[in-house]
């Protein structure tokens, strides 16, 4: 079975990729990725040299190669991270997010239904669902009308309709996945929870927009692999999968939770200007998930400590992010497919 997965360097393509290569020695995985700010390779150094693992440099917004790499590999699935996926940066450069999320999935979408696919999976977000109140027995389904309201959440909605569309028009085979806030391994430093870490390690301030009231549902990014593992396997064509539920806390008791863990004072955090158009809460009921047979493995407490140990283990890692250095990795190893 050969499964192509977009965005394999990234954070949680880059878990799936691992999760994929050591689950499944019989798969063959290649990770297609245009390594941008956010790919990272030296993630896969312990599974670059298996046999079962490739990695293609590509962008998927290159129409050319990617119909004519959908030509020679005979892909059976696609699972569909590439994206950009940091609302500040669509915030102030909302360009690359059209041409990334929703240019990039058509190319895609276009490659996959000239081939024989078994099934596409798209991995978006709940934020297409825009924002709920701060009453707590609300909660996203996928019922939830789509009603982004950052450019990011609008570009992965639009992805999210064109999937559609090709189900609908094409018959190409697919599911949607809608997660909540990933956090664990590997996590992109200018996210929250990796943000707050590496600050907090370094003793330095820690930013928290507006009054840190509003509220996001955590989930750990091996529970979500496990959940793309079972959609891939047993999805019911055409259904939408929210991924996630019941770990909601408030960006202040996060940035708490991480400074109390690592001994320090909350002194360090320093209240910022609240980010544009700030989405209040987002909160997940998994039910129709969890009768396809998903649990999540962790609570927000055993996650994040889990979390804040792999980043005191792997300070190497986030400290090369930081940084930088890590691109001359990159550009010693590979150059872009023409
Ligand atoms: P990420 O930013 O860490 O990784 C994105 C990856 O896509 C990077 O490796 C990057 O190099 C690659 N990429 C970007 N543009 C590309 C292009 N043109 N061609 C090929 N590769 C390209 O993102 P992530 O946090 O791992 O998120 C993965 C997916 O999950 C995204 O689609 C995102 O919308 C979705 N998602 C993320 C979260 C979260 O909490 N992080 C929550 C819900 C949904
Ligand atoms: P983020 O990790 O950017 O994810 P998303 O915007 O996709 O939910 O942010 C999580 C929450 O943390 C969000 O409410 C914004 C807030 N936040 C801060 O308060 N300070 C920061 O420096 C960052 C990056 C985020």
């Amino acid at each position: 079975m050969n499964i192509l997965v977009t965005g394999g360097a990234g954070f949680i393509g880059g878990n799936f990729v691992q999760f994929m290569v050591d689950k499944y020695p019989n798969y063959n995985i290649y990770n297609l990725d245009l390594l941008t700010y956010a790919g990272d390779l030296t993630k896969h150094k312990h599974i670059e040299n298996k046999g079962n693992y490739q990695f293609i440099r590509a962008d998927i917004t290159d129409r050319e190669t990617i119909i004519s790499l959908f030509e020679q590999k005979q892909f059976d699935y696609v699972v569909h991270f590439a994206a950009e996926s940091h609302v500040d940066r669509s915030i102030t450069d909302p360009g690359i997010f059209v041409k990334t999320n929703v240019v990039g999935t058509q190319v895609i979408l276009d490659a996959s239904k000239a081939i024989n696919l078994t099934k596409f999976i798209h991995v978006s977000t709940d934020e297409v669902y825009g924002e709920l109140d701060f009453d707590p027995t609300t909660f996203f389904t996928e019922e939830t009308p789509l009603q982004p309201n950052s450019p990011y959440s609008a570009s992965k909605a639009s992805s999210d309709l064109l999937v559609r569309a090709y189900h609908e028009t094409y018959g190409l085979p697919m599911n949607i996945t809608r997660c909540s806030n990933n956090y664990g391994p590997y996590h992109f430093p200018e996210k929250l929870i990796p943000l707050t870490i590496s600050r907090v390690l370094n003793n330095e301030k820690v930013p928290v927009y507006g009054d840190g009231k509003n509220i996001r549902d955590w989930l750990h990014v091996i529970d979500h692999c496990a959940a793309i593992d079972l959609v891939l396997h047993k999805g019911l064509n055409g259904e939408v999968y929210n991924v996630g539920g019941h770990n909601e806390r408030t960006n202040l008791e996060v940035v708490k939770t991480i400074i109390q863990a690592l001994g320090k004072s909350d002194n360090l955090i320093e209240f910022v200007k609240d980010r544009l158009g700030h989405d209040k809460r987002y909160a997940i009921d998994p039910t129709r998930l969890e009768k396809l047979g998903w649990k999540p493995t962790y609570t927000f407490e055993t996650g994040i400590a889990q979390t804040i140990q792999w980043y005191l283990d792997n300070k190497e890692w986030w400290e090369q992010i930081i940084s930088g250095e890590y691109q001359n990795y990159f550009e010693k190893q590979y150059s872009i497919e023409e």
